[in-house]
């Protein structure tokens, strides 16, 4: 091979071009499940006993976890999210954070908790420079938080989420809209963003191995948004700009909220993510069995370039959208909520 000595060799610095769907949409976003364990047994999630959470060895360990992530970061991600499960349930997680702080996520780490066990870790997240923490919260009321959740938490997390705000950490609110549990509390929720600088996104509830159906609860985004115009009449809607979450401001508030059609899947068409479950799975759609084993080429002497390429590969058969992920997966959803991280 001949060499052009007259250009200087360029070590290893080359334009990052993400990996590419054949309907051109980039993947620009990880969202990375470091345990599928959790704290609480939220009703739409987990079933309240009998969960089987997976063997240590069946989980990606810490220097498998920060691998991947520098493979991906390699490949041009931008944005990172780690998940669980309950991320900080699991020993070593700040440590992780440390190294994944140092890596070219330009668009910065999220971390999407519960908010139980989160306080301690904050003033560190600070110091790394956290982007941001989705906190799940489908109440205000401690008695029902205990029913929805199985766990007399709800102190532990509304402590969380003052301090993440006193801290100055961008802040969103994930709350579930399910019949029967919390759908008299919209309002009441939506006004967490009346005096604090904070993001209340209303999901729909999505279908789950335990077998609940949104044909049922029937809360979806129209409704959801009705429901809000009814408290809030002028509520106006926001641009998405590439966002999952539609996304509205009520004059006068501080902050703003947004309602994410999970379920509806509004927002195929933009979307620029891939998820890793804590088993090493990748998954281009939420609603794919996976497409990708991970671990296994992990654990089997793969260079880091095969796995970009095999990244690569998966990523470029993208399915168009999740109803044609959901059809042609075969098959029941395999993993739960908590194992693919939301
Ligand atoms: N439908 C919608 N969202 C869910 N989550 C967990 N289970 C479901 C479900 N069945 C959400 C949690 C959390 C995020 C990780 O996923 O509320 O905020
Ligand atoms: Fe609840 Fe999230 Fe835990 Fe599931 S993973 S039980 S939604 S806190």
């Amino acid at each position: 091979m001949e060499i052009n000595v007259s250009k200087p060799f360029a070590p290893a610095k080359f334009k990052l071009t993400p990996p590419k769907d054949q309907f051109g949409r980039s993947i620009t976003y990880l969202r990375l499940s470091v345990t599928d364990r959790c704290n609480l047994r939220c009703r739409y999630c987990l079933p309240e006993k009998n969960v089987h959470f997976l063997p240590g060895n069946e989980i990606l360990n810490w220097e498998e976890l920060h691998r991947l992530t520098t493979i991906f970061a390699q490949l041009g991600v931008i944005k990172l999210r780690v998940t669980g499960g309950e991320p900080f349930l699991r020993k070593g997680i700040l440590n992780f954070l440390y190294e994944a702080s140092r890596l070219s996520f330009s668009k910065g780490i999220f971390l999407t908790t519960n908010g139980v066990e989160t306080l301690p870790f904050l003033e560190n997240l600070k110091v790394f420079e956290i982007a941001g923490i989705n906190l799940s919260l489908d109440t205000l009321q401690r008695d029902r938080f205990k029913s929805i959740t199985r766990r007399d938490l709800l102190p532990k997390v509304m402590e969380t989420f003052y301090q993440t705000l006193f801290l100055g950490i961008p802040l969103k609110i994930n709350t579930v809209v399910k019949a029967g549990l919390n759908t008299d509390e919209i309002e009441s929720l939506a006004r967490l963003a009346e005096d604090n600088p904070v993001e209340v996104r209303f999901i729909e509830e999505m279908p789950q191995l335990s077998g609940n159906n949104q044909k049922e609860n029937g809360w979806q985004f129209n409704r959801i948004l009705s429901e809000l115009q009814s408290f809030f009449p002028n509520i106006i809607p926001l641009p998405a700009n590439g966002s999952t979450a539609g996304k509205f401001k009520i004059p006068g508030f501080t902050g703003q909220l947004g309602i994410i059609a999970g379920h509806s899947r509004l927002f195929c068409s933009t979307c620029n993510r891939v998820r890793v479950t804590a088993t090493g799975l990748m998954k281009t759609c939420l609603y794919d069995n996976g497409v990708l084993d991970l671990k296994q080429l992990l654990r089997t002497g793969a260079a880091d370039s095969e796995i970009q390429n095999a990244i690569r590969e998966k990523v470029s058969m993208r399915m168009f959208d999740g109803f044609s992920a959901y059809a042609t997966r075969g098959g029941v959803m395999k993993q739960s909520m908590a194992a693919i991280g939301g």
